[in-house]
């Protein structure tokens, strides 16, 4: 499997919202659009097809990972991690934080995997799901 890294630009769109479920939805598309446009979005492709994305960006001073999302007929290959760690090699500072939801079980499995630590809780984002925040600090 030959995974490649990039990093996006706004001509990407396409290429993410024919593997991305949900960027149909107008407020992910115009997130996604932004955050093309701030050059945030790292790309991975697999044998040469876009299969996987990443969006990092600036949380208090540190890095932050927005978003994680593998094409559906990709997932559970591997290819989340590599992205993760990538994202990680590539950040600007050396702790690097993210959040999902607490019902998001594949993300947590993912976070602890790969050594991440709870950083705090934030109710009344998303109602009755509250988002858990993860850093990963260097060792
Ligand atoms: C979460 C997500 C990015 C994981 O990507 P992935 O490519 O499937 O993950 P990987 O194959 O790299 O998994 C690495 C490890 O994470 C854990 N993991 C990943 N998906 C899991 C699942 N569905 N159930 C349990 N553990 C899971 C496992 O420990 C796995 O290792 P293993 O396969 O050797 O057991 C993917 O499910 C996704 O895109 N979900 C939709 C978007 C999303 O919710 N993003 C997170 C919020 S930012």
């Amino acid at each position: 499997m030959d995974m490649e890294f990039s990093r996006a630009g706004p001509s990407d769109l396409a290429t993410i919202a024919a593997f991305d479920e949900q960027a149909g939805d107008p407020g992910r598309r115009t997130w996604l659009e932004d955050s093309l446009r701030r050059r945030e979005v790292h790309l991975l492709s697999v044998d040469g097809a876009a299969c996987a994305y990443g969006v990092l960006e600036d949380f208090f001073g540190h890095a932050f990972v927005s978003l994680l999302y593998v094409a559906p007929a990709r997932r559970r290959q591997g290819l989340g991690a590599g992205l993760l760690a990538h994202l990680c090699g590539v950040a600007a500072t050396p702790k690097v934080f993210s959040s999902t939801n607490l019902s998001n079980a594949p993300m947590h499995a993912l976070f602890a995997r790969q050594g991440w630590t709870v950083s705090g809780l934030l109710t009344h984002l998303d109602d009755g799901d509250p988002e858990v925040v993860y850093v990963r600090v260097p060792r």
